[in-house]
């Protein structure tokens, strides 16, 4: 296997501008086709060859969706490829029939089907879109894209860019390394790791600035399995927005903004530097510094003098609906197997199976005993009520940990209850930690509780919870 750096050293070439978002929901507005379809692109860097890859309208990252809070956004799937599909609105608090979980919510669309999504994102914030069938290859082929959720007035800031970064497994020839879809080893160690990385789809790229600017970077991890971690270099930085809802603004710690796979940051940047300076965007989840991409200033006049003093406070999303301790129903979830997690048998509706059997249908992970999706729902739980998720990882890896049609807060780890913590989609759950989830079980539907590293998913980290 190439080495990350190496690989990455290679060829950092790939200099081009990031498109401009566009706007697709306007009241009334005809269904934007999403259509998801095999394509080349430069990936790698200009002076390589084109990758070949799935993405959505050909491209990867997908049409970036913008939509104003409480507008209506219409989409239509046309599936493209030779696999059924579906597309998932991440962290969006969806009405259920629009989830997009195949088997739950909606059949899959088979090859040259269509689909009609149509709904309301109740809350402004950066958000994801990704096919949720066969993720861990539809989305390791490109299959995802950054849905912008407006406020009704926005925060001052002079620029708004996207940074949807990507770990690739990239073969000797620069291609998709193909061959290991579905390789055991990932599915049962830490996921599909990968050794290229990419930033809107593009290989170190140039985001041009202008000195003097603010600029709301909006975060998300799309790798199958890596956490990553963004660091910015000299610039003063500071994270307002966590999986789409406004946190305090804080400054990143030294280990830079950190995203598990699947999460969403919004992190503002103030540029400070001359017209031609090239400030490095690193990746910093490994010993190594990787450049991730590079913010480029401009040679017009700086914007002001110097950087706007107060931090930028997003205004609030309609609150979410307060947690009742008292009235909870409280849930256990043990998280169970993988490599070195001793797992030696697992159910499946309710028929034990060996581990020997489970390896067999490629299920090695469990949630209390039970290996992969079950016809019964982990908890079934009156609208309305609150829940307590108890996650305790007896496994010998984390995990990030996703819940559709909800955020949650933590309110406890390891046996010390947690205060203020902020509202997320996805928690990152370490080795041999218990983490306690809250949050009050509004939007009725079948949702989905999951591992978002796709490997894990896929060999049994899942299942879903029954609102009504
Ligand atoms: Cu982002 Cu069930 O997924
Ligand atoms: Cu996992």
């Amino acid at each position: 296997m190439i080495s990350r750096r190496k690989f990455l050293g290679a060829g950092a070439i790939g200099a081009a501008i990031i498109a401009p978002p566009w706007r697709v929901a306007a009241e009334d507005a005809p269904y934007m086709v999403q259509e998801p379809r095999p394509a080349a692109v430069p990936l790698a860097g200009v002076d390589k060859p084109a990758v070949s890859v799935w993405g959505y309208n050909g491209k990867v990252p997908g049409p970036l969706i913008r939509a104003r809070r409480g507008e209506r956004l219409r989409l239509r799937l046309k599936n493209g490829l030779e696999q059924p599909t579906t597309i998932h609105w991440h962290g969006i608090r969806i009405d259920n029939a629009m989830d997009g979980v195949p088997g739950l919510t909606q059949d899959a669309v088979l090859p040259g089907g269509e689909f009609d999504y149509s709904f309301i994102a109740p809350d402004a914030g950066t958000y994801w879109y990704h096919s949720h069938a066969k993720t861990w290859e539809q989305v390791a082929r490109g299959l995802y894209g950054l849905l912008v959720i407006e406020e009704e007035t926005a925060p001052k800031v002079d620029r708004d860019i996207a940074f949807a970064a990507d770990d690739w497994r990239l073969d000797g020839d620069g291609q998709i390394d193909e061959q290991s879809f579905g390789a055991m080893h990932d599915w049962s160690h830490g996921g599909r790791m990968g050794n290229w990385l990419t930033v809107n789809g593009l290989t170190d790229p140039v985001i041009p600035v202008r000195a003097g600017e603010r600029l709301r970077l909006r975060l998300i991890n799309t790798a199958n399995a890596r956490t990553l971690a963004f660091d910015f270099d000299r610039l003063a930085a500071h994270v307002i927005a966590l999986d789409g809802q406004p946190v305090p603004p804080s400054s990143p710690g030294v280990d830079g903004v950190i995203l598990a796979p699947a999460q969403q940051a919004d992190v503002i940047i103030d540029i400070d530097g001359k017209p031609g300076d090239a400030i490095p965007v690193w990746e910093v989840s490994t010993r190594y510094r990787l450049k991730a991409a590079r913010l480029v200033i401009s040679g017009k006049p700086p914007l002001r003098d110097r950087p706007p003093e107060e931090p930028v406070v997003l205004p609030a999303n309609a609150p979410l609906p307060k947690l009742k301790p008292n009235d909870a129903k409280h849930i256990e979830l043990v998280m169970e197997g993988g490599a070195m997690g001793g797992l030696r048998e697992g159910s499946i509706d309710g028929k034990m199976f060996s581990i020997r059997e489970l390896v067999e249908k490629k299920l090695v992970w469990a949630f209390n005993g039970k290996a992969g999706m079950q016809k019964q729902p982990l908890v079934a739980i009156p609208r309305g009520r609150t829940a307590v998720i108890n996650m305790v990882n007896k496994t010998a890896f984390f995990h990030a940990m996703h819940l559709h049609g909800h955020h949650f807060r933590v309110i406890e780890r390891d046996g010390k209850p947690v205060a203020g913590a902020p509202w997320r989609d996805t928690e990152l759950v370490k080795r041999n930690e218990q983490v306690r989830i809250a949050f009050v079980a509004d939007n009725p539907g079948k949702w989905l509780f999951h591992c978002h590293m796709l490997e894990h998913v896929a060999a049994g980290m899942i299942t879903w919870i029954d609102v009504a």
